[in-house]
């Protein structure tokens, strides 16, 4: 049996598909059954629980031997699963992590480290997926763009590997079907290409047939901008951050993985850009 935390989430929804969709057991740990409909109907078990509450993680945890671990990245969250997953006796985690580092800038970048550190100190066997950005972060965008066929970042034109999440969880899928192979292994998922905010725009304008502009923001005006549209301020806070960086190169970086892993090429921004095209329109 399989649990796949974050399960109404970008990853996890799609990790459950996938694995039921090969016909592996799966359960699905959901704090909010209403969310839990797709889920269902991929004919996985649910699993009611919240990462805050341990006693309900060691329900989800019975007869378990992996783990897919995704969720926002909160430490005493992501370690509770992993504490629940050690008393269970569950064979290997699939880490679900960013481009984190102990010394990063970036607040959650260094709490993904901590959680990492907990789950090497675990004793469990493990595999970490790593990535930069996902492609659905740019959905964020989407109602300014079907509006004013525009968009702004502070992103200047640094260029950055993005990957689609459903990729990210393909990859998931595939190490926690067969885990043995990836034991103690990190992966580096990205897509097919680097891009600026600049390509970015070029393909959502073939995609979407209409002019899509990207406009060059400060720093301060981007957080203004994702408090505005309702981010709480220190997650805007800590976005410009890393946009700033992206604007520097941080992120600009491919790796071969998802093709290795998957047998096919990762999903590009223009096949992400069409399957999400009427978000954008
Ligand atoms: N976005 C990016 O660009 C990016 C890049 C690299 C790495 N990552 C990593 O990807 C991970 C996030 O994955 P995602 O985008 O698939 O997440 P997501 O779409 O934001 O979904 C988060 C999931 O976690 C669940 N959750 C949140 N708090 C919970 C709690 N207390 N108890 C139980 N479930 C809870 C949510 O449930 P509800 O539906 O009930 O809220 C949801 O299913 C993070 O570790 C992040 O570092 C993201």
């Amino acid at each position: 049996m399989i649990l796949v935390t974050g399960a109404t989430g970008k990853v996890g929804s799609e990790a459950v598909r996938l694995l039921r969709q090969r016909e592996i057991p799966v359960r699905a740990l959901v704090r909010n059954p209403e969310k839990a409909a797709a889920l269902a109907q991929a004919a996985a078990e649910l699993a009611e629980g919240d990462l805050e509450a341990p006693g309900t993680l060691d329900e989800a945890m019975k007869g378990v031997t992996t783990v897919v671990l995704v969720s926002p990245g909160v430490p005493a969250q992501e370690i509770n699963v992993i504490d629940s997953a050690v008393r269970a006796g569950a064979g290997h985690v699939v880490k679900i992590t960013s481009n984190a580092s102990a010394d990063s800038p970036i607040a959650r970048r260094r709490w993904q480290t901590e959680i990492e550190a907990a789950l090497a100190a675990s004793g469990l066997d493990h595999t970490l997926v790593r990535s930069n950005a996902y492609m659905q972060n740019t959905l964020v965008l989407a109602p300014a763009i079907a509006k004013t066929s525009s968009f702004g970042s502070s992103t200047g034109a640094g260029r950055l590997g993005m990957i689609d999440a459903r990729d990210v969880a393909a990859v998931a899928a595939v190490i926690a079907a067969s885990p043995a192979p990836h034991v103690t292994k990190t992966y580096w998922l990205i897509g097919p290409e680097l891009l600026s905010y600049y390509d970015v725009a070029a393909v959502l304008s073939t995609v979407l047939g209409r002019p899509v502009t990207y406009r060059e923001l400060s720093s301060e005006e981007d957080q203004e901008a994702m408090i505005r549209a309702g981010l709480p301020g220190p997650v805007a806070a800590m976005n410009a951050q890393v946009f700033s960086m992206i604007a520097e190169g941080d992120a600009a970086w491919l790796t071969e993985d998802v093709p290795s892993l998957l047998g096919r090429p990762a999903r590009s921004f223009g096949q992400f850009a069409t399957d999400f095209a009427a978000a954008f329109c």
